[in-house]
């Protein structure tokens, strides 16, 4: 693929490799030589691998059996506690434990809660680092969605108190989002999702079967252990050696002829992109990250979900179908090393089986909610992510730098990179300089994206919707308008975790 808009750095002390070297096949020697330099990587670990080593196959892990539904958690008056810590999966035949890392709750870990619900969840950190816990796309105050910047410290707790907006009906998730270590607590297995109900849902008088179907990516090694994030992976993103569905492996859903099912979509990986489809069997969507669109939209066969992004659809099942993730090129960058893509190959997340009656098919309204398109921007803003590489050889030691940038700058705690204000519509264009998508998510009030241009050509969104998180391919301009509704520090950033990690993330403060 084409690497043209990769800079290199030369860094003072060491001696810069161009593209073409570090290309070389004798440069691809096995991961124990290279060593990292350790200021700029995310990762403290001493040795990071280049590449995945093998994975164990996945015919040794458990598959096929009935989907589990996430259990929601006890809320007693909106109270609840939750555990942040080491923890066990069972995903091999043999009964061998993955050492893992979760969020534990009485009831269970999804949060279900109605919109003007309060809610006070106090988080105890039973890790050997800090760690948060971040509201991914609901817009509560600053000071309780879980930044970078108020770390809960290994045994100790902290209480995030917040009201559900009005609105806000939906599916969402909580994850980490500690200083550096975003990537590495994800891909131990920290993430759970969030239900908010309405009192008005328009297809509640449908009764529909509902599912919430929450993607995960584990990377195991050939022990079936989670392995340590490599260099491919800082680059490209940890995209997983399984795709698993409620943490299980191609689990099985039975259903009666003519179900409509009511699918809550969440792509909770830490990179990897989800083309999914039902084969011929279409969906229909009626929800994005936000909540409902205005209507729903023509039948599908294919939905892209790129990390961090949720969407619901309806599907009705006339004959036992797949849920598959197809492939999908989101720009794989190979290091000059022949790391492979291991995303091009289908994978099969949901077997939907059919039996019994038949059941009557619901008609879907035709009218969802009516959205208010945000008014004129008074401000532009621009966003030019880049990548910036240096290989390079120092005391006999191969080592190399990555860092993903925004406007140049790489994420700095202390810096806040613009202030803005409070109700006042921005335009933002997020502008990709780079060989690769990138899903771009603010925090805070969702946005309404309006238009994406590429090579020149200017398209408008199809559609109206509330989202936090859109994806950026190689070379696109994408254009949105945000206003946002409360005073405070806001983060956005590449929703690649890796990436995030590695500096692609910025800061602005919200003013009264
Ligand atoms: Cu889901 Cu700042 O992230
Ligand atoms: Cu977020
Ligand atoms: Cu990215």
């Amino acid at each position: 693929m084409n690497r043209r808009q990769f800079l290199f750095n030369s860094l003072t002390t060491m001696v810069a490799w161009s593209w073409s070297q570090w290309s070389r096949a004798d440069a691809a020697t096995p991961a124990m030589e290279h060593r990292m330099d350790m200021s700029k990587m995310a990762m403290p670990e001493a040795e990071t691998p280049m590449v995945n080593g093998a994975s164990i196959e996945l015919n040794q892990l458990i598959s096929g059996e009935p989907l589990k539904a996430l259990t929601a958690m006890n809320l007693t008056a909106g109270d609840a506690d939750i555990y942040i810590k080491p923890s066990e999966q069972v995903w091999q035949k043999n009964g061998t434990a993955t050492h893992t890392w979760s969020y534990q709750a009485e009831g269970g870990t999804l949060i279900e809660v109605m919109e003007g619900d309060q809610v006070v969840l106090t988080a105890h950190n039973d890790l050997p680092e800090n760690s948060t816990i971040h509201w991914h796309g609901i817009d509560i105050p600053s000071d309780q969605d879980g930044h970078p910047h108020m770390p809960i410290e290994p045994k100790s707790k902290r209480t995030y108190a917040f009201t559900i907006p009005e609105g806000s009906a939906g599916t969402y998730w909580y994850h980490p989002h500690p200083h550096k270590r975003t990537s590495f607590q994800s891909a131990q297995g920290l993430a759970a999702p969030i239900i908010i109900r309405s009192k008005n849902d328009p297809l509640s008088a449908l009764d529909l079967a509902e599912h919430l179907l929450f993607f995960t990516a584990p990377q195991l090694d050939d022990k079936g252990q989670i392995a340590p994030i490599s260099m491919s992976e800082q680059m490209n993103g940890r995209v997983g050696s399984m795709v698993l569905v409620n943490g299980q492996l191609s689990p099985v859903l039975n259903v009666a002829p003519n179900t409509m099912l009511r699918l809550r979509l969440v792509n909770a990986t830490n990179a990897r992109y989800l083309r999914l489809s039902f084969g011929k069997t279409a969906m229909v969507q009626i929800a994005s990250d936000g909540g409902l669109l205005e209507a729903p939209l023509a039948p599908q066969t294919e939905l892209l979900l790129a990390p961090a992004e949720r969407a619901e659809v309806c599907v009705t099942i006339t004959e036992a179908t797949t849920l598959q993730a197809l492939p999908y090129d989101k720009g794989w960058m190979d290091g000059g090393m022949g790391w492979k893509d291991p995303t091009q190959a289908s994978l099969d997340l949901l077997q939907v089986k059919v039996a019994g009656d038949p059941v009557k098919t619901p008609t879907l309204p035709t009218q969802l909610r009516s959205i208010k398109k945000l008014g004129e921007a008074k401000t532009t803003r621009q966003f030019i992510l880049s990548e910036n590489m240096a290989m390079s050889m120092a005391g006999g030691k191969h080592s190399m730098t990555m860092d993903f940038l925004i406007n140049g700058k790489t994420f700095d705690m202390q810096r806040v990179d613009f202030t803005n204000k409070v109700g006042e519509v921005e335009l933002w264009e997020i502008i990709n300089n780079t060989d690769m998508d990138h899903p771009f998510h603010i925090h805070g009030s969702q946005f309404q994206v309006i238009e994406i241009e590429e090579n020149g050509k200017v398209t408008p969104y199809p559609y109206l919707a509330w989202k936090d998180t859109i994806n950026t391919k190689a070379g696109q301009t994408v254009r949105l308008k945000i206003a946002q509704s409360q005073a405070g520090l806001r983060m956005y950033h590449c929703h690649v975790l890796e990436h995030e990690d590695l500096g692609m993330m910025g800061q602005f403060e919200v003013k009264a």
